[in-house]
């Protein structure tokens, strides 16, 4: 999930100096911000610091984060005629920044943690071009499936090959894990979550498989599709968003050869300090200790007291050493078992 932001006093120090598409776009301020939630909160890996909308960017569109408002992109698609204008894909020339930050971001790292690259699904960056920014209805690229569903079919496969483009261009300048993020999935009804998203998810996925890398997906408020996406994406890790019971995640993924990484509310980070760690004590006790990375089950708030954010890792990371604690599952695993 999103570790870097203005939480963090370092960052707003960059921040106040550079907008925020000049950090995306600076190799070396992006590593420097990539590497702050590694030195202050000792995490067990890194995320590029970047965006998932650097592909409608490296398309043609024009992207502006406003204070207040989030990320907006300039005209947005409306018609066949808007798809027409985007530009040839080309992630080495247009995203050669990103593959700089990594390449810079592997050195300054030294082997510490791994480093995650990442992209946004088709599905969620369709939406962002349709709608031109965050939405709570989704009107526009809901029309846009309903009234032109082959116009959406074919704005959705140029992003599948932008989106696995990417990805492997991030696996070759030295990512050591992919993440995709279908942050719009909980848009959509179930019948039309397998004809506008999951399809091109798991190719995307799919298409980076070559590359040996794992792959974690995440398409949050879609829990009903935990087996489908699992199956479909061929992923190695499904990351499980907070609306899902960790318990109930578990289960239904139980056949499947998955790892689950997740899932505490990052609003729950502003509580108290003790109460952040019951209730990472109960989250880690229900996901089990095997196959499971600990996590939010979504990016870090702005405003969250950064020394909240650090009593997350380190109640996390005292569960590691703490023998007492363990779950049935990780004995049963020590042991053999499972
Ligand atoms: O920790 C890291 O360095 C990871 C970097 C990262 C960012 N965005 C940086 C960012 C990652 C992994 C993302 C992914 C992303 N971006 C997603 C998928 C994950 C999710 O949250 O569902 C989405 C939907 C976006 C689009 C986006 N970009 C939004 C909604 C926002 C507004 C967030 C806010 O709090 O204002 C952004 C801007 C953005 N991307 C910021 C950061 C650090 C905040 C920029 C700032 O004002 O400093």
């Amino acid at each position: 999930m999103r570790q870097a932001g203005r939480y963090l006093p370092e960052y707003r120090v960059i921040r106040a100096r550079h907008d925020f598409l000049t950090m995306v776009r600076t190799p070396e301020l992006a590593s420097q911000v990539t590497l702050q939630p590694v030195d202050r909160l000792g995490v067990d890996a890194a995320i590029i610091f970047s965006d998932i909308l650097v592909i409608p960017m490296a398309l043609g569109m024009t992207l502006s984060v406003e204070e207040g408002v989030g990320p907006v992109l300039h005209r947005p698609l409306r018609s066949e005629r808007d798809i027409g204008r985007l530009r040839p894909f080309d992630p080495e020339g247009e995203l050669s920044y990103l593959l700089d930050a990594i390449r810079m971001t592997r050195a300054a790292l030294g082997g510490r943690v791994p480093l995650i690259g990442f992209a946004g699904a088709p599905w969620t960056l369709a939406g962002y071009m349709v709608e031109g920014a965050g939405t709570r209805e989704w009107r526009a690229i809901k029309r846009l499936i309903a009234e032109a569903p082959a116009t959406a079919h074919r704005l959705l496969d140029l992003l599948t090959e932008a989106v696995g483009r990417t990805l492997v261009a991030q696996a070759a300048a030295g990512v050591q894990v992919l993440q995709i993020f279908d942050s719009w999935a909980g848009a959509l009804a179930p019948r039309d979550f397998d004809r506008f998203a999951l399809p091109y998810l798991a190719r995307a996925a799919r298409s980076v498989r070559a590359t040996g890398l794992p792959v974690i997906v995440f398409a949050p408020g879609a829990d009903w599709a935990l087996e489908s996406i699992a199956k479909e994406t061929g992923a190695d890790v499904v990351s499980i968003g907070w609306h899902t019971r960790p318990a109930e995640a578990r289960s239904r993924l139980a056949s499947f050869d998955v790892a689950c990484q997740g899932n505490f509310d990052p609003a729950w980070l502003y509580s108290d300090p003790d109460v952040i760690r019951e209730r990472v004590r109960e989250m880690i006790a229900e996901f089990g200790v095997q196959g499971y990375i600990a996590n939010l089950g979504h990016g870090v708030l702005k405003d969250t007291p950064v020394e909240h954010v650090q009593e997350f890792v380190s109640a996390v990371q005292g569960w590691k050493s703490s023998g007492s604690e363990r779950s049935e599952r990780s004995e049963k695993s020590e042991a053999g078992l499972t």
